[in-house]
């Protein structure tokens, strides 16, 4: 623990000397010409997947859970909270299944069909475009659309999107039946999902042309303006990036990754719950490494497009461990404990590095699947830990970065991995200087001088985020075991020194004023 991890927003190296243990500095180097930390990096995405939409965000009008048009009131008033600035939609993988005209029109006529990604599990199509848009417009957020181009067709997608954006024609006229006149407005296009795996198991080459013809169809209406999205890699396939910026890289706005901090995409990928240490920072290191595939992915990027035209959307991330013993294979419902929150942590830090190319990033998912934000039984609703990271972070989105200098002991992890004890954003808005500190150690307080290079620190308020165990969690029943709470005795200021006192595994923000 000795060692010492340098890390920098914003290339700028120094080397520092050796320092205790548990302690760390960071060094705010404020600048005019940093960029914006782009809200849309606290996308959220929802899938028709185990109870994401039915059950989580959904339970229709006639459910005795109390609910506003069919949406959750619990739900909704917590989604609010975090200022969701996208929200992705229909899938993932049932995306590329998914037709979206069984999902117009009366409901009691709608088909009924088998979501074959997700357990086999029937639905019946109650929850559809209009009932998407309406939530996103309830949310305050931008829709974002996955299309199918596994098993539908061009037609199929030119048509959903005149559906929603045009104001005159046959398929306008099919809106308006079903109740809505005005279009709605319709930004952020994916034209495709996992194309090279459940989305059609399609080679880069053949998809990047069917991503060609795609989206020469998917028309701008009255004045819409569509962000195209083409189906990017997973993890390390350099490879699907480089033939994707080669070969159609001049006909997208944006290109997909998917990162999800998982042992492996075979066999047991460990318990949501029960993990020792050495899993604890395992999951943290794996978690880091987006850090260096999203740079890797850039580079190739930078190669083709050095202006940064073409975003770079990181449209799924987060944890996947084991389902939760007794519940439906297939549904993919995890609990979420403290190790959850640290990953939205140091995740989101680490695309706050990013924000010249990376344009979105969307943590799977909101309700019920995976690394979740609510996690709903019936009437009764959680907010997870990693729920009180996203609320705790809201003053970051669409703040101005302020690059920073890390020096922090280290802490080994499997496989080769590191993880820094001190991981540490900030940002600047309407006058607010907002730093969050993470301390990943799970049993030392660690001490962090921040050098606030002249950023007024007048007035100081603090939140924290830990608990007594790394694998505490919140229930039905007892809700309440991991929550924000007020951080006010941990610092102090000495002229333009500001000293944090980070308790074990916990993360802190702070805002000055
Ligand atoms: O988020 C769950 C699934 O993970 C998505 O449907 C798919 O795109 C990915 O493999």
């Amino acid at each position: 623990m000795n060692k010492i991890f340098s890390t920098m927003a914003l290339a700028l190296a120094s080397a520092l000397p050796t320092m205790a243990a548990r302690e760390a500095t960071v060094t705010l180097l404020p600048s005019e010409e940093s960029p914006v930390i782009v809200k849309e990096i606290y996308g959220q995405f929802a899938e028709h997947l185990g109870t994401c939409i039915y059950g989580g965000l959904w339970v229709g009008e006639d459910s005795p859970i109390p609910n506003t048009n069919g949406y959750r009131n619990d739900v909704l008033n917590a989604l609010k909270e975090l200022h969701i600035p996208v929200l992705r939609w229909p899938g993932g993988c049932f995306a590329d299944e998914y037709h979206w005209m069984d999902g117009i029109g009366p409901k009691e006529n709608r088909p009924r069909m088998v979501n074959n990604n997700w357990g086999g599990t029937v639905e019946d199509n109650s929850f559809g475009t209009h009932d998407f848009f309406n939530l996103c417009e309830m949310l305050g957020c931008e829709p974002y659309l996955s299309g199918n181009v596994g098993s539908g067709t061009v037609e199929e997608l030119a048509k959903w999107v005149e559906y929603i954006t045009a104001e005159d024609g046959p398929m306008a006229n099919l809106r308006k039946q079903n109740g809505r006149e005005k279009p709605w407005h319709l930004k952020y296009l994916g034209v495709g999902n996992e194309s090279w795996g459940c989305g059609g198991t399609f080679t880069p080459e053949y998809y990047a042309n069917v991503y060609r013809r795609y989206q020469t169809y998917c028309r701008n209406f009255n004045g819409n303006h569509l962000y195209k999205i083409a189906s990017g890699a997973s993890d390390y396939d350099y490879n699907w990036t480089e033939v994707m910026m080669r070969d159609a890289g001049h006909h997208m706005n944006g290109l997909s990754l998917h990162y999800y901090t998982v042992l492996g995409w075979s066999g047991s990928k460990g318990s949501a719950l029960n993990f020792n240490d050495e899993d604890y920072y395992w999951t943290l290191g794996k978690c880091l490494e987006v850090g260096d595939v999203v740079k890797r992915h850039c580079e190739i990027m930078d190669k083709y497009d050095p202006k940064k035209r073409v975003g770079l959307m990181v449209d799924e991330w987060g944890t996947w461990f084991d389902e939760e013993p007794g519940t439906v294979p297939g549904h993919l419902y995890q609990q979420n404990t403290l190790r959850d929150a640290m990953v939205a942590a140091l995740s989101l830090n680490t695309f706050h590095t990013f924000t010249d190319r990376v344009k979105m990033t969307n943590i799977a998912q909101i309700a019920n699947v995976l690394q979740a934000m609510v996690l709903t039984k019936d009437d009764q609703m959680v907010l997870t830990p990693t729920y009180y990271v996203f609320k705790m972070y809201v003053p970051h989105q669409d703040a101005k970065l302020i690059p920073l200098n890390v020096a922090t002991p280290v802490i080994p992890a499997r496989q080769n991995r590191t993880v820094p004890v001190v991981s540490a954003t900030a940002s600047q808005k309407d006058n607010v200087t907002t730093i969050s500190l993470v301390n990943t150690d799970l049993n030392e307080q660690t001490t962090v001088t921040v050098n606030l290079s002249g950023i007024k620190a007048g007035k100081i308020t603090g939140e924290i985020l830990t608990a007594d165990k790394m694998n505490a969690y919140n229930d039905f029943g007892q809700p309440e075991n991991v929550t924000l709470k007020p951080f006010t005795k941990g610092w102090q200021v000495k002229g333009d020194k500001l000293t944090v006192t980070l308790p074990a595994k916990s993360i802190v923000t702070l805002s000055l004023r």
